[in-house]
């Protein structure tokens, strides 16, 4: 198990260019078993997340290899359509290349995904989508073993709700269906548009990703394709979160502020000074945080559920209460008894957390159960004076590239143990 050891209560300065998108890098590893040859992805995160779907990719007979942050995945000679569980459950998302091996085989067999840290995760909404497209699903002891009899009809598909990984894994599907498939209720977020921009590149049909309706005319096949991932949205909240709460001024480069609509407000009404020109941010907080008040996590353009627990370290030393939503995920405050080992002062009933701001948090040992929890904590743990401990350092590292040396670069004392 990681540990971070942090010598707390230092100010951070200067500049961090963005890692690439996690929630980018996962679909679009998965959807280039579609194109039959050598791809190159360019600004892939190094994460466990991402060495998780190269080791599939890997696992079904693929050639894959980085090159600083550039992957290089030859699917050209894939040989398996069955994911081991061990491989299933390294990663929630793995459930992603569902829709890649039906599309590439007509056939899949896997394990379920598992449980999650944030609650039960279904897929329903991935299985009724397939099924609706022709696939044949079977669900017995754990396995998912799905077959065509022949290529994935398109469909018409409502969602009940918003889900990221249902739209990519039926934009995938469909991309080499038979026919036009229109998934209404679709997910917004910028990762979909992502998915969608390389999907299309590589020779796919894709309108109205980013919008609620999202139409795929299916085509014979793909070809290879080169692209550049999105900067990681969640890495900049995140980064901007230890900012304010270490009262700090730093730069952040290669952002897309659009993608960060919902979340600038939140800092601005902390009292931060948001300074935005082209893809660089420049926040500066002041000596002592205003509570931001009320957080209610929606599904893109909403302010992000991935953000909602680095932003509540910010909420725990802010002036006044500040009201947590948490819409997205039934199990997502794992973090706050933690963070209340800081000293914070936060009741949770629901899904509503109550953060009453403390002057200063304190120094303190705690353990990450999630991935944006432990993000919170290294925020925390940067605003508390003295020495603090973190462990379960494994979770941040599904998601934040280098983060110890991130927040060294920035004047921060973080040691990877
Ligand atoms: C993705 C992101 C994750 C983010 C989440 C919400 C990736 C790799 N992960 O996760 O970081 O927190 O979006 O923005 O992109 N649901 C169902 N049935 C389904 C699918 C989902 O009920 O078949 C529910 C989930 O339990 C959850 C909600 O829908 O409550 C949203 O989940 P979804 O958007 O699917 O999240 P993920 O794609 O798993």
């Amino acid at each position: 198990m990681s540990v971070f050891a942090v010598d707390g209560g230092r100010r951070l300065s200067g500049e961090v260019k963005l890692q690439g998108s996690k929630n980018s890098a996962l679909p679009i590893l998965a959807a280039t078993l579609l194109c039959r040859g050598e791809c190159v992805l360019h600004n892939c995160p190094r994460l466990s997340d991402v060495e998780a779907s190269l080791s599939i990719l890997r696992y079904i007979g693929c050639t894959a290899r980085r090159e600083g942050s550039t992957v290089i995945v030859d699917t050209g000679s894939v040989t398996r359509y069955d994911i081991p569980a061990e491989l299933m459950h390294r990663m929630r998302s793995s459930i992603i290349f569902l829709g890649a091996l039906i599309a590439r085989f007509d056939r899949a067999r896997m394990s379920f995904p598992g449980g999650c840290e944030l609650g039960p995760r279904p897929i329903d909404l991935h299985l009724s989508a397939l099924r609706a497209m022709g696939a044949d699903i079977s669900e017995e002891h754990g396995e998912l073993d799905c077959c065509t009899q022949e290529r994935l009809c398109g469909a018409n598909i409502s969602l009940p709700l918003p889900s990221v990984g249902a739209t990519e894994n039926i934009m995938i599907a469909a991309a080499t269906a038979d026919g036009t498939t229109v998934i209404s209720n679709a997910a917004r977020e910028p990762e979909i548009v992502d998915l969608a921009d390389f999907l299309n590149v590589c020779g796919a049909r894709i309108r109205g990703a980013g919008e609620s309706t999202v139409m795929i005319d299916g085509v014979e096949r793909l070809r290879p394709a080169t692209h550049v991932m999105i900067p990681d949205r969640i890495v900049a909240a995140t980064l901007m979160s230890a900012a304010a709460v270490t009262g700090s001024n730093i730069r952040l480069t290669g952002v897309i502020p659009a993608h960060l609509q919902s979340v600038f407000p939140v800092f601005r009404d902390s009292g931060c000074e948001l300074d935005i020109r082209g893809n660089t941010v420049r926040i500066s907080a002041p000596y002592r945080l205003h509570s931001p008040k009320l957080i209610r996590t929606m599904p893109y353009p909403g302010f992000p559920t991935d953000a909602q627990a680095p932003v509540m370290s910010m909420a725990a030393v802010a002036d006044g209460m500040t009201v947590f939503v948490e819409n997205m995920f039934l199990s997502r405050y794992s973090h706050v008894s933690e963070l209340c080992r800081f000293g914070a002062d936060i009741r949770v009933e629901g899904k509503v957390a109550v953060v009453d701001g403390v002057r200063r948090l304190l120094s303190a040992d705690v353990r990450a159960h999630d991935l944006r929890g432990a993000a919170a904590l290294v925020a925390a743990s940067l605003c508390a004076k003295g020495q603090s401990e973190i462990r379960g350092i494994e979770y941040l590292e599904r998601g934040y590239e280098d983060f110890e040396l991130v927040l060294s670069s920035l004047g921060a004392d973080v040691k990877k143990i």
